[in-house]
């Protein structure tokens, strides 16, 4: 494979991306930011992938950005870095993305699961953003997705502290869907991304559009982007076949376009 810190395959309409670097419990380096960004711009450009799942081993999803890559650097050399740019594409993908996490998810790990749609954890997933106990603050949208994902008052707790939290409290304060059982990670996830894939990819792509804008924005501008996404729609061969197939009272069969 073109790939070597992480592993990439499809299955059905559901493309994979599983992290692959056990000896460092899948710390990103650049190497790795590189490869998933293309490995999901790939997938994102292919009308045959409808979903992404983005996952780790069993001990980790990812246990944060590779500190031993960053330890010697200047500040200029970490505005210069390309990665942050890597993480930007990937978090623009199209393509609904979910994060399986099992065990680590912290630090960039943690940020990476944030940059995903929705986030399934096995209850042995541990979160947090420890980047305080390092000398530094999260550096991958951590400070801003994680306020955005739990509010305020907790975001503030976990940066400040660096306190790892488990599945379930992650759970209750809303950074994580569902969690589930460890051995039931894959197949839910594997459940869930082919229900999302089963659905027309251009209104995947709009709904997509329209959470990003409500993360994003104003409810003015966001409320815009949803009358705009809502009725582009209706020019897309799979909102006539969605519509006839309630009336005939059948299961639609979508062409994706
Ligand atoms: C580089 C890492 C790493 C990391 C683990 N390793 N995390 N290498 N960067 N973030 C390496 C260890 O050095 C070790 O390699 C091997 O992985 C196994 O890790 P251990 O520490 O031996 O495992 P364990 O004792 O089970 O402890 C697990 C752990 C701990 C609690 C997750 O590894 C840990 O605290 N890791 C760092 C977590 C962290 O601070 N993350 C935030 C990073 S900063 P060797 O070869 O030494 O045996 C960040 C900023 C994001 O993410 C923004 C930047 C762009």
């Amino acid at each position: 494979s073109e790939y070597e810190t992480i592993i990439v395959e499809q299955q059905g309409r559901v493309g994979w991306i599983t992290l692959n670097r056990p000896e460092a419990l899948n710390a990103l380096n650049g190497q790795v930011s590189e490869e998933v960004a293309a490995a999901a711009s790939a997938f994102d450009t292919d009308d045959s992938v409808g979903a992404i799942v983005v996952t780790g081993s069993e001990k980790a999803f990812a246990a944060g950005a590779d500190i031993k890559e960053m330890e010697s650097k200047t500040g200029a050399e970490m505005l210069d870095t390309d990665h942050f740019g890597a993480w930007t594409r990937f978090a623009a993908v199209k393509t609904p993305v979910i994060a399986a996490v099992s065990g680590y998810a912290l630090g960039g790990g943690c940020e990476l699961a944030m940059m995903c749609d929705i986030i399934l954890a096995a209850d042995t997933a541990t979160f947090g953003q420890p980047e305080i106990n390092l000398g530094v603050v999260p550096g991958m949208g951590g400070t801003q997705r994680l306020i955005r994902a739990v509010g305020y008052y907790k975001a503030a707790e976990l940066i400040l502290s660096g306190r790892l939290i488990k599945a379930d409290e992650a759970e209750r304060i809303g950074l994580v869907s569902r969690v589930v059982p460890a051995a039931d990670l894959l197949p839910e996830a594997t459940s869930l991304a082919e229900t999302i894939a089963s659905k027309s990819l251009p209104s995947l792509y709009a709904a997509k559009a329209t959470l990003d804008a409500a993360m994003e924005t104003t409810l003015e501008a966001g409320l815009d982007v949803e009358k705009r996404q809502f009725a582009a729609l209706f020019d897309t061969a799979d909102q006539k076949e969605g519509m006839a197939a309630f009336r005939e009272k059948r299961p639609p069969h979508f062409q994706h376009r």
